[in-house]
């Protein structure tokens, strides 16, 4: 009989690890498979926030790493990538806290083999929603049918009835929609509508403006949408807009003091507001040197796409995961977070040293990664010549010892 295979067990190395212990962060140098099997007896049920990038299975060998399981046109190439997914993220789920939530960023080529996928492990009633990326800005004039300017990211739940997603801080575009023309001591506002369309029994009386002017009713087809009443309070406690002149039909004064200081996250995520892919080339440009253009990690995601993902699923002390970090952004976006909201999140990155047959000497983990997070935990100079103050905070790396868990104890 077939010996069952042991999990593989992760040692520290120090000289790799930034700070001192008790280290805050981890970054695990490893095939994320094993990684998620070694958590799984320390981190069960803790996740609050996950975030993968897998490979999106283009087909292209371009990629610095093997993004390819079979021919663009080869018939199993949906089920070789399903067949490498589907355990990870059946070890993902017990790792995921009863109110956390799992974001995966994925293209066309797998999004509905994930989409199946993630209904089979995580149930269907979890999934909370399919986010839109917009990660290019320019067309492609190259391109064979459309350009595509986006990617998606997938939101499931380990329960989609006990999860919310935070509200996002208000934008100073929507702040600036509110002005004080009658210099209110309530501060600034904007006003609303005060008509529906929506039947109201109470909702058709006539108004008299401060002009004198007498409206006969709302406008035809609408009702107004309070009582006569709670009008008459409003305008007592000059809530009611009647314009400049008093003549206006009235609308309702809404103080940006009183609005709710967040704002509900949206589907459409444009890159002016979380960045494009060039922006994050050039974050990571900005940090790390790298030999040739040939050598330069070719897919990182933008630092402000990570925070936002990071500000709408995690709290100030939860911990974050990211098992196929590439060059660590998700460490990177949880520093920066951290340092804004004054946050304790911890963030857990599993990266793969990308050696091949052809370099074999390649460590992606080591030398992108964690050298990476430690030169913005330690500052640095960036690629313009001007020094970077350091974030502080501390990681421990891990790597594989190469012996089971058992053995290894
Ligand atoms: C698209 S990249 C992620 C980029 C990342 N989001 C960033 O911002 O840098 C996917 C990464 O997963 C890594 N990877 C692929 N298979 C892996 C495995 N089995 N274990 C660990 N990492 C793996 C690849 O080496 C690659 O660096």
């Amino acid at each position: 009989m077939k010996a069952k295979p042991q999990p593989v067990s992760f040692r520290p190395n120090l000289d790799l690890s930034v700070g001192q212990p008790p280290y805050t962060h981890q970054i695990i140098e490893g095939d994320n498979h094993e990684a998620l099997q070694f958590l799984q007896s320390t981190h069960k049920a803790q996740i609050k926030c996950i975030y993968i990038d897998p490979p999106y299975n283009t087909g292209n060998t371009n990629f610095v790493y093997k993004d390819r399981f079979f021919k663009a046109s080869h018939p199993c190439r949906h089920s070789a990538w399903l067949e490498f997914m589907e355990p990870r993220l059946r070890l993902t789920k017990d790792l995921l806290h009863p109110e956390g939530a799992i974001f995966i960023s994925i293209d066309d080529h797998e999004l509905f083999s994930l989409g199946l996928l993630m209904n089979q492990v995580f149930g269907e009633s979890n999934f909370v929603t399919t986010l839109i990326w917009q990660k290019n800005f320019a067309p492609k004039n190259s391109a064979k049918h459309f350009s595509v300017d986006h990617e998606y990211i997938l939101v499931y739940a380990a329960d989609a009835d006990i999860w919310k997603p935070n509200p996002l801080p208000r934008t100073d575009r929507q702040n600036q929609r509110y002005k004080n023309p009658d210099d209110d001591p309530r501060g600034p506002w904007m006003s609303d509508n005060l008509s529906a369309r929506n039947p109201y029994i109470e909702g058709s009386y006539a108004i008299t403006c401060p002009s004198g002017r007498v409206i006969s009713g709302p406008p035809p087809g609408r009702y107004w949408t309070i009582s006569l009443q709670k009008f008459r309070a409003l305008d007592q406690d000059r809530r009611i807009w009647w314009g400049k002149t008093g003549d206006q039909v009235p609308r309702l004064k809404r103080f940006l003091s009183e609005v709710n200081p967040g704002r509900v996250p949206q589907t459409f995520w444009p890159y002016t507001e979380v960045g494009h892919t060039q922006e994050a080339k050039k974050e990571l440009l900005s940090i790390l040197d790298f030999a040739s253009s040939a050598d330069v990690f070719s897919t990182p995601k933008p630092l402000r796409l990570l925070e936002r993902i990071l500000r709408i699923a995690s709290g100030p002390d939860d911990i974050v995961l990211d098992f196929f970090a590439g060059s660590g952004t998700t460490g990177h976006a949880v520093l920066n977070l951290n340092r804004v909201d004054g946050g304790n999140r911890q963030f857990i990155l599993i990266s793969n040293k990308e050696a091949s047959e052809t370099c074999p000497e390649k460590n992606l983990c080591r030398d992108i990664c964690a050298e990476r997070l430690r030169r913005v935990i330690e500052g640095y100079t960036n690629s313009k010549g001007e020094t970077v103050e350091g974030i502080g905070g501390s990681f421990l790396y891990l790597e594989s010892s190469g012996l089971s868990s058992q053995a290894a104890i």
